[in-house]
């Protein structure tokens, strides 16, 4: 702060200019960022990014429509929440533009189609395929898809999904828009989640755990192809108009390259893959209580998810999951619940920190079991 306490994003500065260099780096090369101050920011550039992308690069065709996925929370500004994929959150706003049409989500253990992996053949990249055709594929500019999707409960699709959601967008000539909000920086045990399923996203937004949330900052990442087509001479009016007073703020940016410094000396991104493995296996140890229908999560972002009957899968009610919580509350663990966007609700989520102990996740499934097993049956 007192080196530079502020300095216009027009003109960029040393820390956020070190920043996206980082983050080049660690996306494997060949990337642009665009710094903005939230998650749902980040997605709202993408936005833009991909329709004035579309604009130049397929200047007959009129590619405007996101594809995104029920259930998905993709940011609270108007057109991120018109993104998600959660109903209840979006019908005090509504009517929304209708540019942004919806697929049914990965979730395998309540699967959309009622089918089972792998059997199922991927029905739900099918209903993609179809989506894409039913718009008119010359209609569409990208698709976001949060690799392993936090708002339904956490669902780790299976390992064909998302290349196989990459190589409809390369057969239709649309941009793959990877939301890392909470995925990003390590949490799932890679740097980036989608780097689990060798893809190349076109747009990544990333927030949160850029600066372990130390500082407000997040960015837009786009591959230098989609970069390269808002390059020209200012007469040609390429450019992206994508500049706002904070993006890139020199001491958020700081922060946040230290931040990922510290998490690269510390090893923190393995340490996730580790210890998340540890606490899943612990986790999985509960369920010999048949009120835990499923355990599932990649390193340390993990879902619990809790059933009156395993044979049916019928949720836990609203004051159950609500009194697991407050158990755990109560006995100095925090945890969260997801689950079918507020409809079931029924989805314990852990996202501990990343420098979380063994002895630490041990408490976790302690008190966790505990919780569950005070509860009333049915
Ligand atoms: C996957 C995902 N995308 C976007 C956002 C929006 O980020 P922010 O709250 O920083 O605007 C969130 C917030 O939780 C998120 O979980």
């Amino acid at each position: 702060m007192r080196q530079l306490s502020y300095f216009p994003h027009t003109a960029m500065n040393v820390p956020a200019a070190g920043l996206a260099e980082k983050i080049n780096g660690l996306m494997g090369g060949g990337y642009h960022t665009y710094f903005v101050n939230s998650g749902s920011e980040a997605n709202e550039a993408g936005f833009k990014i991909a329709r004035q992308y579309m604009k130049h690069e397929y200047p007959g065709e009129y590619r405007f429509k996101t594809i995104s996925r029920y259930y998905a929370y993709h940011g609270t500004t108007l057109t991120a929440l018109d993104a998600g994929g959660m109903g209840e959150r979006k019908a005090k706003f509504e009517p929304f533009s209708g540019d942004f049409v919806h697929v049914a989500p990965p979730y395998c253990y309540r699967c959309p189609f009622g089918l089972s992996y792998p059997s199922c053949g991927l029905a739900c990249v099918k209903n993609l395929e179809t989506t894409i055709l039913g718009e008119g594929p010359e209609t569409v500019a990208e698709v976001i898809v949060e690799p392993i999707m936090s708002g339904v409960g956490v669902a780790v699709p299976p390992d064909e999904y998302l290349p196989e959601v990459e190589s409809l967008c390369r057969k239709y000539g649309i941009l793959l828009h990877v939301d890392e909000v909470i995925n990003g920086f390590g949490r799932t045990g890679k740097m980036f989640a989608h780097q689990h399923y060798d893809v190349s996203p076109d747009i990544i937004a990333v927030a949160k755990g850029i600066s372990s949330a130390y500082l407000p900052i997040a960015a837009t990442v786009v591959k230098n192809s989609v970069f390269d087509s808002f390059l020209g001479e200012p007469a040609e009016n390429r450019q992206v108009a994508q500049v706002n007073t904070y993006g890139g703020h020199p001491v958020a940016a700081a922060v946040a390259l230290r931040n990922i410094e510290i998490m690269e000396a510390e090893k923190l991104t393995e340490r996730a893959a580790t210890t998340g493995a540890y606490l899943i296996d612990g986790l999985r140890g509960l369920m010999t209580d048949k009120l835990i229908g499923d355990v599932r999560g990649k390193g340390l972002l993990i879902g619990v998810e809790l059933v009156k009957d395993r044979a049916t899968r019928e949720p836990v009610s609203p004051a159950q999951i609500t009194s697991v919580v407050d158990f755990c509350r109560d006995h100095g663990v925090i945890v969260g619940r997801a689950g079918g966007g507020r409809r079931y609700g029924n989805t314990i989520t852990l996202c501990p920190p990343l420098v979380i102990t063994e002895a630490e996740c041990d408490r976790i499934v302690e008190t966790l079991g505990q919780a569950i097993a005070a509860l009333d049956r049915d």
